[in-house]
């Protein structure tokens, strides 16, 4: 697998994926202080700083470099403005397999930004990078993901029962487990 920044970076006119960059911390701290991204994304800190932005910025170059994932902000075209974040993680190199993981800020949410997101970044993953599965989990409340994830064309294969913690709840939570094959792709 080829990871790297896609030159030019992935479009549909409406979004734009590109790396991160150090100007994106404030964009970054202001949307993760949201208690929904919170609820479903537990290993994030909460409250959220610039400084966990900041050294998310680096850590996201650093893992760039190291061929580890794919991390991505995702530029809304129009405004220029970042909505959102969008990565994939190598969870098997040598069977190429990927996890994609993805919050959009609160402002954002509801006019299928995220799922744009995701068919650019799976598309791109699946057709150029070799990727030969790209997989999601969610949890199973988290109707917004699952949602997003059918709507850019993933499977369900099933439920990873308490597969998950979750450390605001404290307990063990049951994940959804979705996923896109190349021969998927449109
Ligand atoms: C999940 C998330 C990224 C979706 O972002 P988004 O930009 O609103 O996504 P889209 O607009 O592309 O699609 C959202 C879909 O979910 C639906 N939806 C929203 N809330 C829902 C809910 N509680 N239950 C079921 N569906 C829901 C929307 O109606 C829309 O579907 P539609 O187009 O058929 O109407 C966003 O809600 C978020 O950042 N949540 C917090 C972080 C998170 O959960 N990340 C994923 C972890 S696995």
């Amino acid at each position: 697998m080829e990871l790297q920044p896609p030159d030019p970076p992935l479009s549909d006119g409406i979004v734009s994926l590109r790396p991160w960059v150090l100007d994106d911390v404030p964009a970054i701290a202001a949307a993760c202080n949201d208690p929904e991204i919170a609820q479903w994304i537990h290993q994030l800190p909460s409250p959220y700083t610039a400084r966990d932005a900041r050294e998310y910025v680096f850590s996201t170059e650093a893992a760039w470099g190291d061929r580890l994932g794919a991390f991505f902000a995702v530029v809304e075209c129009a405004s220029g403005q970042v909505v959102g974040s969008i990565a994939l993680h190598v969870t098997d190199r040598e069977l190429a397999n990927l996890e994609v993981g993805y919050w959009t800020a609160a402002r954002a949410r509801g006019r299928g930004l995220t799922t744009r997101a995701l068919r650019l970044l799976s598309g791109w993953a699946l057709r150029e990078v070799g990727a030969e599965r790209v997989q999601l989990r969610a949890d199973v409340r988290n109707g917004a993901s699952i949602r997003v994830a059918e709507k850019a064309g993933f499977t369900c294969e099933g439920t990873l029962r308490a597969s998950g913690f979750n450390s605001r709840e404290n307990r063990r939570v049951d994940y959804a487990v979705y996923s896109l094959l190349p021969s998927e792709v449109g």
